[in-house]
């Protein structure tokens, strides 16, 4: 008998971008090689302009490679169309940006409903999900308001929301804390933590050392290319600094 092997969420092997050509090439990634098994938490780390980014747009099917092989769920995404392209970006990739990108004068509701919208949900059903997904991320109270009405902490979950909404197989977040207070920042992070204990596979680029601390994986860039990549024991809670500032807030 032989041993099946479960397929990677993601298989790179030299993987490159380079933007424009001749003298004024950018070569923005130089041969990736990554494997991410189905339920990892990966932190990218590296300098700005290493690549991070570039590798997340192959990654979540919003930019093509210029060479290499890049392999989704055990599919070539190189070979797909745009219209089954925008299906994979939609049902199988959850996003989560530094800046929210969540749409204005509408409600935390309306905006997680609207992948579903999208995928073509009927309306009771995007709206109970929607509802579910809001409450995962401990807004189910706040689902009403709008994005101007909400605190960045508050922004960022009804992306999560929004980004996990679909059942993806894979939250990409690029800079998720990246313009969160500490305390919100690591509020997020215990949400990544534990959609990632529940079996979510997380690609997530930062900038912060004690953010990486909640990954099981770290990934370095450098110039384009993986530098290091090493496993960790994942924080599951805040710093016990922070901890204590909540218990004091708690009690206040
Ligand atoms: N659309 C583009 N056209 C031309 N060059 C680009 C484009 N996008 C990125 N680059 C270049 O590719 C390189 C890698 O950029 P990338 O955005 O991936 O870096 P990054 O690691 O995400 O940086 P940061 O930490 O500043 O966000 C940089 O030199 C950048 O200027
Ligand atoms: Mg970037």
């Amino acid at each position: 008998m032989t041993a099946r092997r479960r397929r990677p969420m993601l298989l790179l092997r030299r993987v490159a971008k380079t933007y424009g050509a001749g003298e004024v090439a950018v070569h923005a990634l130089r041969g990736v090689d990554l494997v991410v098994e189905e339920g990892d938490f990966v932190a990218v780390m590296g300098a700005s302009g290493s690549g991070k980014s570039t590798l997340m747009n192959v990654i979540g099917c919003l930019d093509v490679p210029s060479s290499g092989r890049y392999l989704l769920e055990g599919i070539d995404v190189s070979q797909l169309d745009d219209f089954e392209l925008a299906w994979i970006r939609n049902r199988r990739i959850g996003f989560v940006f530094q800046s929210f990108n969540l749409i204005p004068r509408t409600t935390a509701l309306r905006n997680v409903e609207l992948p579903l919208i999208y995928a073509r949900v009927p309306r009771h059903e995007r709206r109970m999900l929607a509802e579910q997904a809001l409450g995962a991320v401990g807004l189910g109270d706040r689902m009403h308001h709008g994005p101007s009405e909400l605190s960045g902490g508050q922004q960022q979950r009804v992306a999560i929301a929004r980004a996990i909404v679909t059942q993806p197989a894979i939250v990409l977040a690029d800079e998720p804390t990246g313009n969160l207070d500490t305390k919100s920042g690591h509020e997020v992070m215990q949400i990544f933590s534990r959609l990632n204990a529940e079996g979510r596979t997380i690609v997530m680029i930062t900038h912060e050392a004690e953010i990486t601390a909640y990954a099981k994986r770290v990934v370095h860039l450098v110039d384009g290319r993986v530098d290091s990549d090493r496993r960790a024991t994942p924080l599951a809670a805040p710093p016990p600094q922070l901890a204590a500032v909540d218990t004091e807030a708690a009690t206040a």
